[in-house]
């Protein structure tokens, strides 16, 4: 069964909104683990939008499951993360103005750079996974410069209706078995929600899914109820 990785950016997108201090992403990533996270995700951008240097070391020392950390191969980033320690570090791409990782890395032009970063990350520990298209060319330079688990960008299969979504989900399938092949282990993530995870889940081999947008959309419906129902009490007493 594949295990899950709550991702709990959008928590900290909400404090960012008002700059103060709730709700904190620390709280939610315990919540998160009570509710069965097998991980927390986090992506501490270079612009800050929405995870703190503070989230990510006080993560560190909270988080008993596995703390995942997305990150560019931006030298800032990757020398916190190799003195913080994350259990696992997910490259991506990252553009100033985009609102989401649009695309995978793409390792076959920049790979010296993400092979340096890669080392980097290894030498200090971490399980290094690269967020990738699923693409043959990419998945091959992956295993040879050394990551561990490829997670594969579920964007397009998430986009795509009808018979185009079968055709993104053997597009993942295929590269699902080339990255078990090559000996590492397959992730995917992005856009996966609570109706379109299923086929993702079953791929053969699939060892981690990384969700966050659609868990912190659905827990603001769940959880809305009842903290009107606390406000109205606390007003009317
Ligand atoms: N995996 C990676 C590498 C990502 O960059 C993101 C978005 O931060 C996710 C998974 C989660 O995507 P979503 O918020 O659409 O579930």
């Amino acid at each position: 069964m594949a295990e899950l990785g709550v991702n709990i950016d959008h928590v900290a997108t909400v404090r960012q909104a008002r700059r103060t201090y709730e709700p904190d992403p620390v709280w939610a990533a315990t919540l998160a683990e009570l509710g069965g996270a097998d991980g927390i995700t986090i992506h501490l951008r270079e612009d800050r939008r929405h995870i703190q240097d503070r989230d990510f070391t006080l993560l560190r020392e909270t988080v008993t499951v596995k703390l995942n950390l997305e990150l560019a191969c931006v030298a800032e980033i990757l020398d916190l993360a190799c003195h913080v320690k994350p259990d696992q570090a997910t490259l991506v791409p990252e553009k100033r103005e985009e609102v989401t990782t649009e695309g995978g890395l793409d390792i076959v032009s920049n790979r010296d750079v993400v092979a340096r970063a890669v080392g980097q990350l290894r030498d200090a520990g971490i399980v290094v996974s690269l967020f990738l298209d699923p693409d043959a060319s990419q998945v091959d330079v992956a295993a040879q410069i050394g990551a561990h688990a490829v997670e594969l960008h579920t964007g397009q299969y998430a986009l795509a209706k009808g018979e185009q979504r079968e055709e993104e989900l053997a597009k993942l399938v295929t590269a699902g078995n080339q990255i078990t092949a090559l000996g590492m282990t397959l992730h995917a993530g992005h856009g996966l929600n609570y109706q379109n995870v299923k086929p993702v889940a079953a791929i053969p081999a699939m060892h981690e899914l990384n969700i966050g947008h659609s868990i912190v959309s659905r827990a603001v419906m769940v959880g809305m109820e009842r903290a009107v129902r606390e406000m109205k009490s606390l007003i009317s007493s």
